[in-house]
């Protein structure tokens, strides 16, 4: 990727500040560290390749030069976002949804709370880490990472979850070869579009139109959160609870409405959805 290309690609939108790197750990990190040291709303992180690219869940996540697109954005949240928590963290996911819908024709789904699914395969990934203060949230950072080209995926998630949510890229998909400058400045428009919008019917009607596996038995993973998924410092690391129910929809603040198998209707905050390995295994295993 050509730096002088990219800051021009983008100099059409109100960012804070870009910055580039040819190679790096993470996006996120260095969108972490330059948040505490001051960066403006908005400053956006770019990176052609990581070393130390991390997925929800403690997941790596494989970011191969010239194959994907990885980058991070500073957001720092205003007073009344602040309830709505989940939302703004769906915010890529929407950014990345509508992005490929208008401009690419193509459908995804997004599975909660920020996946993007063609036909059931994970095509972007979203890493949405809060900063904490106290209790309060300093700034969020939120890392996307989409897969582009064939390389982008295969290595993209070495781990259980992606036999069930094998990855897919974009130039697969559309069997065309996609300018990546082009598709970054539509999600950083699209999620420019979205933000003064968080708050609005609008945004919950979107996200849950999209909703991935809505009315069938999943399996949600609540209260892990090694990446910070937005949760107040003081929950980190605590053991993981599964919940087994069906996908009714959300709530207003952005959770996931859940009905157990008890019959009770609850919300989830902040989790990782999994299918129930029952429904996603063959008959004959
Ligand atoms: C997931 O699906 O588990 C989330 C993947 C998020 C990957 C992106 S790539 C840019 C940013 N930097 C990282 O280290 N991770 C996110």
């Amino acid at each position: 990727m050509d730096q002088t290309r990219l800051l021009k690609s983008l100099s059409d939108l109100p960012l804070g500040a870009i910055k580039y790197f040819d190679r790096l750990g993470s996006t996120n990190d260095e969108a972490s560290v330059w948040a505490a040291q001051g960066a403006p709303d908005l400053a956006l992180v770019v990176a052609e390749e990581q070393t130390a690219g991390r997925g929800r869940q403690g997941r790596s996540w494989v970011t191969v030069p010239g194959a994907s697109l990885a980058f991070s954005i500073i957001i720092y949240p205003s007073e009344k976002s602040l309830h709505i928590l989940p939302r703004l963290t769906a915010l890529g996911a929407l950014a990345v949804r509508d992005t490929l819908e208008k401009y690419y024709g193509v459908r995804t789904q997004i599975k909660w709370p920020n996946d993007v699914l063609v036909q059931r395969r994970k095509l972007a990934g979203i890493l949405a880490e809060a900063q904490w203060m106290g209790d309060q949230i300093g700034a969020l950072i939120l890392g996307i990472g989409i897969n582009i080209a064939a390389a982008s995926v295969g290595t993209a998630l070495r781990n259980d979850d992606s036999l069930r949510f094998p990855a897919t890229y974009i130039e697969g998909i559309l069997e065309r070869p996609v300018d990546r400058l082009e598709l970054l400045h539509h999600v950083v428009a699209e999620l420019l579009r979205w933000r003064p919008r968080l708050a609005s019917p609008e945004f919950l009607q979107t996200w849950e139109s999209s909703l991935a596996f809505r009315g069938e038995h999943v399996q949600v993973i609540t209260g892990q959160s090694v990446g910070k998924d937005g949760l107040p410092a003081g929950l980190e690391g605590q053991p993981p609870t599964v919940v087994d129910g069906m996908i009714l929809g959300l709530a207003p603040d952005g959770s996931l409405k859940l009905r157990t198998q008890s019959g009770e209707v609850i919300a989830v905050r902040a989790g990782e959805v999994r299918l129930r390995l029952m429904e996603t295994l063959p008959a004959h295993l």
